[in-house]
């Protein structure tokens, strides 16, 4: 009799918890981070195109938030002079329009996917650093000004740092001198001066880096130059950065007075040649059976070290949401990923939230549940 008295409470309770747990459960990302930060995702030509209908469905029903994987960037938009491609381009504003998105620009300057043209003269010669300067700030009132008050955030300046801190020797740095960041961002501020500007950079948890890119906020500010934001861009791999790193670095750089968005995620699943985190995209390898060793599906301890891995990045970005306006995925499954050809061309990584199927693997529901963990 006492057993059942007590048991059937118990039992109601249970199923109540459950139940109640259940409800709780966030149904998509997006929701899950309601009111901390954007989750957004990086789309491609499919997506923006409405090809990938597959992929375009997750997007809505996931990400709040987008970014152009390729499709604003300078050889897209502008590969000739005179030539002005902004097909692709105005598709993946329209896309954010209708839906209501957090629209990311990216990017304005860098030393990549940027044509040769730009920095020459009719003659084949480097320009001079006025004729760079008029030319930069031109290519930045059009592409700032054409989506002036629909893109709230732009990729100002991108890997502007070497991994020592010092600033890269890029031409930009060659012809117009360190000022050309400062420059970059004022013209960027004066073609729409309500814009979020950000600048972006890999590796920064590296604490050489990240001092660089301290110094760099700073000495903007203390010129009274606009920078809203610093992208931490986060191609991350399975055992780096750890979270103690992570956290470290969006703690340092918040202090400077801005916010931080993660804004290229992916973890890299495979073996890695070389040491570092890089990013650079021109580092390019041959393929061989050893560097892909699991064409087939992911071993499920690997998977479970995908997932600690997420969800310890999550837990931090969690935890510093005040300082965190969005959290980016470089891509929506793993199909898609740049990952898959970078920086060996023709591999099977896994480093996304959804299979190449679209299904989500186990890191997904780990995510979902980190807010929940914390309450
Ligand atoms: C990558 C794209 O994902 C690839 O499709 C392209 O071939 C090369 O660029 N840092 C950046 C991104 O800022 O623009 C890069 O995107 C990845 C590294």
């Amino acid at each position: 009799m006492r057993a059942s008295c007590f048991t059937r409470p118990v039992l109601f309770a249970t199923v109540l918890i459950a139940a109640t747990a259940w409800a709780q459960q966030p149904a998509s990302l997006k929701q899950a981070y309601q009111g901390d930060f954007y989750v957004g995702a990086a789309m491609n030509a499919a997506e923006i195109t409405g090809q990938d209908q597959r992929s375009d469905a997750i997007i809505l029903e996931q990400f709040n938030s987008i970014s152009p994987e390729n499709a604003l960037k300078w050889a897209i938009v502008n590969p000739e002079p005179g030539q002005y491609n902004w097909g692709l381009a105005d598709q993946y504003v329209a896309f954010g329009v209708e839906h209501h998105m957090w629209i990311v620009g990216h990017n304005l300057v860098w030393h990549n996917q940027v044509p040769a043209w730009v920095f020459r003269g009719k003659d084949g010669k480097l320009l001079t650093r006025d004729a760079l300067l008029a030319r930069m700030k031109e290519h930045i009132f059009l592409e700032v000004g054409r989506y002036k008050g629909k893109i709230q955030s732009w990729d100002v300046v991108n890997e502007a740092l070497n991994d020592d801190g010092t600033l890269r020797h890029s031409l930009w740095y060659r012809i117009i001198g360190p000022d050309y960041i400062a420059k970059a961002f004022q013209y960027a501020h004066e073609a729409d001066p309500k814009a979020q500007l950000t600048y972006n950079d890999y590796n920064l948890t590296n604490p050489e880096k990240l001092a660089g890119v301290i110094r760099l906020v700073k000495q903007l500010k203390a010129e009274g130059v606009t920078i809203d934001c610093v992208g931490m861009q986060n191609h991350d791999h399975l055992d780096s950065p750890t979270a103690a790193e992570e956290d470290a670095a969006i703690r340092a750089i918040a202090v400077t007075g801005v916010k931080v968005a993660i804004s290229e995620l992916d973890i890299n699943v495979l073996p890695w040649p070389g040491t570092g985190n890089t990013a650079e995209v021109s580092m390019h390898m041959a393929s061989s059976p050893k560097w892909n060793p699991w064409p087939n599906g992911l071993p499920r301890d690997v998977q479970q070290k995908l997932t600690d891995q997420y969800a310890a990045l999550f837990r931090v970005f969690y935890k510093d949401r005040a300082d965190i306006s969005r959290v980016t995925f470089w891509g929506v499954t793993n199909a898609q990923s740049w990952l898959n050809n970078w920086p060996i061309p023709g591999r099977t990584n896994y480093p996304l939230l959804l299979d190449r199927e679209g299904k989500p693997v186990p890191a997904f529901a780990a995510i979902l549940n980190v807010p929940g963990e914390a309450r």
